[in-house]
């Protein structure tokens, strides 16, 4: 069984797919080890709480980034995590944190990357005038929003969209795409060509089979 490491800063709906992922067995192989947040009055914690999931707020305001970071790398570490999830994270990692888990950190934005990285995704899409939108779930590497792609999923973006009415399109997608990613990568089945992540081809059964008589 691998173990997660959520990690989040709000309303937590991502954090709660994933549960509800592992709950629902669409999700298998997986259990969530701990939810961690920057933020004390996170929903997503107290959403963590009640599932009876360890979960603990390591307030970030007013600490140095090495400080903060070098906590929840340790609280990771205390709860054996095999792979941190970043699931609505508002803080960049520090690259000592990256260091700390290579290839074990997955995130979650709300846009095709490498389109509108950073804050307000959804609304620079719409600003821009992109007819389709979507979200990424990618492996975190040193610079911001820009690892290795996973898993993207693509909605429309219609004429009389909003903001707000795309984010909520986005974010059902996004439900859909994060319990996949985290699926896939735990599998192991895959490998990097350059910063490429690319599935290894399942092996034919006629292979397994033998040669046909
Ligand atoms: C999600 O839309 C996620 O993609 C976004 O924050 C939201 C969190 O929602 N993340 C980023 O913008 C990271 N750059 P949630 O707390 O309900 O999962």
């Amino acid at each position: 069984m691998k173990r997660l490491g959520i990690l989040l800063s709000g309303r937590g709906s991502n954090f709660v797919a994933i549960a509800s992922a592992i709950r629902e067995r669409r999700l298998l192989g997986a259990e969530i080890a701990v939810v961690l947040s920057n933020q004390a009055d996170a929903a997503g914690l107290t959403a963590a709480r009640e599932m009876g999931l360890a979960a603990f707020a390591v307030p970030s305001a007013g600490r140095k980034r090495a400080e903060h970071d070098a906590e929840m790398i340790a609280r990771l570490h205390q709860h054996r995590v095999d792979l941190v999830c970043l699931a609505g994270y508002m803080r960049i990692l520090s690259a000592e944190f990256v260091r700390a888990f290579p290839n074990r950190i997955l995130n979650i934005h709300p846009s095709l990357l490498p389109a509108f990285p950073g804050l307000d995704a959804q609304a620079q899409a719409l600003e821009y005038g992109a007819k389709v939108a979507g979200c990424t779930v990618h492996f975190v590497d040193e610079a911001v929003d820009h690892g290795a792609i996973v898993v993207q999923r693509t909605v429309p973006v219609l004429d009389d969209d909003t903001a707000e009415s795309l984010a909520a399109k986005v974010l059902e997608q996004e439900h859909i795409a994060y319990p996949e990613a985290i699926m896939r990568v735990l599998s192991g089945d895959f490998r990097f060509e350059g910063r490429r992540y690319v599935r290894r081809a399942k092996p034919s059964t006629r292979r397994l089979r033998g040669p046909e008589p």
